[in-house]
């Protein structure tokens, strides 16, 4: 490692060697795994995101809170957790008008000087964020978000017979899509107008600047040239396209969305276990492995303006099953689907690679980027006392000086949890995406760095609480022989203690940790 063996003296140390109050760049791409180059991926074709790796600390185990975009934002943006937040779904109530006026990421940045950008999705757009992606109180200014999102899920896409449709798979020619352009396109093109003029629009202030991009989000529509780094050829089957040995239904979400497009409808494909035809799987993979070069290509165009003294950030909102069990989509408790990439560049720290191994969780962004540019005191952890500048996570700060140093790190937990309206599949209620009102079941799951261990019980949701002495079912994953999570041994009699302990962690939830 080049770290000069002075600069890992101390942690106060540290604060001298990254410039006082960088500026920092948040980079959220929706749905992205860590099928990417520097996450080991050989089908990924991600220069960009892989050369941002070369110089940043890559956590190879970080976790999203929910599978899901509305409850993950709003969780890693105020530090907080769904059940404290009581944001299980896209439509729910904005948490300052509900719960409380909990200060967010952007919000604590922008109150100790610095300016705050939103461009594109960061917040969950709607309710969740009151309509204004949280504004005043997160950003400078009010959030950009790129005009043509309209068309978003619009009839627009080729279909083989020469008509219009709206497609799952849908590449493009941006060219002759409406208003000749995409969303992301769009949304890169702001940020480097942004980080072009930053100096003038800042006013001498440095910037907290967020960058949410809507791909790979389904539907997968990206300019048809990025299908050339993916022949269909080359793309692989995923070798464990059948539910786990043992698997609970409850644990299991049917993609209800990914079947309602039009080119997916018509397959017929039988509710709710499928299977998918190996080609329109091979097809599925192509261009959500297309849509993520395209990103990385927006990537490549932003990190182009951003100097070596700023702070960057890339991570997503949960992952996303790509035929894995047989499924598609996020909407579960699975490594597949809460699984995401976290890149942090620190200036001057990370001159290199640096892997971090331990689980970690979103919620830990924001306490870490306090630590690193020093704007403020620590955050304090959350006690249930109402207070709105805290947080339910970690800063990792002192185990990344740590890894650098190659002293060992204590070990660690991360947690998460799906809601489910009923004990099978279904698509009314829509046990992929329940409404708050109709969630009969929560399933909990800790992820050490060996096991997973999720369990389905009851859930109120009146007093928001679970009633852990009703279980509707269990799963145990051992990660040291079974990374793909396809054999549940929680019955097994030699896990007795395993799971016994790993219970207790569960049910004390974040305030194990
Ligand atoms: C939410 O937006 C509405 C309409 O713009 C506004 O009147 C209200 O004050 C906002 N809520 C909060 C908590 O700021
Ligand atoms: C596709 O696979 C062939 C054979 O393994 C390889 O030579 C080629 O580089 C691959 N193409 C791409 C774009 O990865
Ligand atoms: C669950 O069971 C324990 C032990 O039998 C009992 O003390 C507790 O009150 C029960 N909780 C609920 C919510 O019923």
């Amino acid at each position: 490692m080049k770290v000069s063996e002075t600069l890992l003296i101390c942690l106060i140390c540290f604060q001298t060697t990254i410039s006082k109050h960088p500026n920092v760049l948040f980079i959220i791409a929706d749905d992205l795994r860590p099928s990417l180059g520097c996450y080991g991926s050989k089908e990924a074709h991600t220069p960009n995101i892989d050369s941002l790796a070369t110089k940043s600390f890559l956590f190879k185990n970080a976790f999203a809170q929910q599978a899901l975009c509305g409850p993950s934002r709003t969780s890693f943006l105020t530090s907080r957790r769904p059940d404290s937040l009581r944001t299980y779904d896209n439509w729910g109530n904005y948490w300052r008008a509900s719960l409380g006026n909990f200060v967010t990421l952007p919000q604590h940045f922008k109150r100790n000087g610095y300016y705050a950008y939103s461009i594109g999705k960061v917040f969950h757009p709607g309710r969740l964020s009151n309509h204004t992606d949280d504004y005043p109180y997160s950003w400078s200014v009010e959030a950009f978000h790129p005009p043509t999102e309209k068309y978003s899920n619009a009839k627009v896409c080729s279909d083989k017979k020469g008509g219009l449709a709206r497609n799952l798979i849908c590449p493009v020619v941006p060219e002759y899509q409406p208003s000749g352009t995409l969303p992301d396109l769009e949304s890169s093109q702001e940020a480097e107008r942004f980080l072009r003029n930053w100096r003038g629009i800042t006013d001498g202030r440095p910037f907290f600047l967020a960058v949410g991009f809507h791909k790979p989000h389904v539907p997968f529509k990206f300019p048809v040239e990025y299908l050339d780094f993916h022949p269909l050829e080359n793309v692989s089957l995923p070798t464990n396209r059948w539910r786990p040995a043992g698997m609970p239904e409850v644990a299991w979400n049917p993609w209800n969305d990914v079947r309602k497009r039009d080119d997916i409808d018509k397959l017929k494909i039988p509710y709710p276990y499928g299977p998918m035809a190996d080609e329109t799987m091979r097809e599925i993979k192509r261009a959500y492995y297309a849509s993520v070069s395209y990103i990385d290509d927006m990537i490549g165009r932003i990190l182009k303006h951003v100097d070596e003294e700023t702070v960057v950030v890339l991570t997503g909102d949960h992952g996303w099953s790509i035929g894995e069990h047989g499924e598609f989509a996020k909407y579960s408790n699975f490594d597949i689907a809460t699984k995401v990439p976290l890149l942090i560049h620190v200036p001057r720290l990370s001159n290199t690679e640096i892997i971090f191994n331990n689980p970690v969780e979103l919620v830990d962004i924001f306490p870490t980027l306090v630590d690193l540019t020093q704007i403020s005191q620590p955050l304090k952890k959350c006690a249930g006392d109402g207070a709105v500048l805290c947080t339910e996570g970690r800063s990792l700060v002192q185990s990344m000086v740590k890894i650098l140093r190659n002293t060992k790190i204590a070990s660690s937990s991360a947690f998460s949890q799906y809601p489910r309206p009923g004990l099978v599949p279904s698509r009314h209620p829509d046990s992929d995406q329940p409404k708050s009102k109709e969630i009969e079941i929560m399933g909990y799951s800790i992820r050490t760095k060996r096991y997973r261990y999720t369990e389905w019980v009851e859930f109120s949701t009146k007093s928001f609480r679970p009633d852990w002495n009703v279980t509707f079912g269990r799963e145990l994953y051992d990660h040291l022989i079974d990374i793909q999570e396809n054999d549940n041994i929680v019955d097994r009699e030699a896990m007795g203690e395993i799971v016994r302990t790993l219970r207790e962690k569960l049910m004390l939830g974040w305030r194990y940790i």
